[in-house]
Formats: structure tokens, C-alpha cells, sequence
């Protein structure tokens, strides 16, 4: 093989192994959503999201991970929320606790992961709209729902 013709050989070789190593790269749009939701969420409602019976609710096409409602669930992860559940009165008795220390940009991570898996189609946070629907969020009292 004249030298020439094995160098452009190479570049052949080389230029495919690169461009099928980028097709098989793992894309995921939700990384930190789906870690966060592991560490701070999964404990109860489970990785599948389908929670625990009548202990802790589905996050399954659920009514509040819809594109209208899915922004108030910010104050729930920041403040809790205690029941009755406005789109549930009857089945949940068991507060969920408030995660103080997760950040505006956490919490919408975490939304656009659940608000886009577990058969929810939200689309995507508005973080305009999550930090005024954060600091308009109901007061103690309000939160019992
Ligand atoms: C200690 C258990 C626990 C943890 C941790 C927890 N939740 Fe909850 N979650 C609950 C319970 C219990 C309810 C129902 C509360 C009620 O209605 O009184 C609930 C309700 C919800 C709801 C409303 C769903 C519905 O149908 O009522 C959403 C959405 C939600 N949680 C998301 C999250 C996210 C996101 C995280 C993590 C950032 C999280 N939860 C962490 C226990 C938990």
C-alpha cells in the first residue's frame, strides 16, 4: 500500500468510528431531574412513580402534571402539602413533607423530568413563571387545601 493511500485509509476509519460513537451517545434531556427526583422523591413514589397505594399518591398521568396545573407543584415540593388534595379529597390522609433546601433551578428540573415521564406530556417550565407562582405560593393555613 502506497503511504498516501493508507493515511486517507486511516481517515476513513477514524471519521467512522467517530461518527458511530455520536449515534450511540446516550441522550438525556433529564439528567439532573431524574437524580434529583432518586434522591429526594423516589424514596416514596417510587421510581416508577405509581407511589404506594393509598399511602402516597401516583405521579402517573397525574392532574397536577398537566401544562395549567403543573407550576403549583413547586410550592408543594417547597412547602408540602398536608390534604385534603384538590383533585382527591377522600383517598390520602399523610402529608407530604416540605424539601426546604432544594433550589428554584433543582425544583425545575425535577418538574420538567416528572412533568414529562410517567405518561405526563407537560412540556417544559417556564422559570419566569415558576419563581412568581414560588413566591405567591399559599400560605401555611392555605396549604392545608
Ligand atoms: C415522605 C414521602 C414523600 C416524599 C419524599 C415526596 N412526596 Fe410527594 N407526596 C407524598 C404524599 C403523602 C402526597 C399526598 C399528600 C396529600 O394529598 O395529603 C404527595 C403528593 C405529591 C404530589 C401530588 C400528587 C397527588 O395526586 O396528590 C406530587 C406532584 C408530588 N407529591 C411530587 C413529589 C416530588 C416531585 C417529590 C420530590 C421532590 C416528592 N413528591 C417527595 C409523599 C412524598
Amino acid at each position: 500500500m502506497k503511504p498516501k493511500f493508507l493515511l486517507g485509509f486511516i481517515v476513513v476509519i477514524l471519521s467512522i468510528a467517530y461518527i458511530s460513537s455520536l449515534s450511540s451517545c446516550d441522550y438525556n434531556p433529564h439528567r439532573q431531574g431524574e437524580w434529583l427526583y432518586s434522591q429526594h422523591c423516589q424514596s416514596c413514589h417510587m421510581a416508577d412513580g405509581k407511589g404506594l397505594g393509598e399511602l402516597i399518591p401516583t405521579l402517573n398521568e397525574s392532574p397536577w402534571l398537566t401544562t395549567a396545573n403543573i407550576h403549583s407543584v413547586a410550592c408543594l415540593i417547597r412547602f408540602g402539602i398536608k390534604k385534603p388534595d384538590p383533585f382527591d379529597s377522600t383517598v390520602l390522609t399523610y402529608p407530604m413533607p416540605p424539601l426546604y433546601d432544594l433550589s428554584e433551578t433543582e425544583i425545575t428540573n425535577i418538574l420538567n423530568y416528572i412533568g414529562n415521564h410517567f405518561g405526563n406530556s407537560a412540556g417544559y417550565i417556564n422559570p419566569v413563571k415558576l419563581n412568581e407562582t414560588l413566591s405567591n405560593c399559599p400560605n401555611e393555613e392555605e396549604r392545608k387545601w
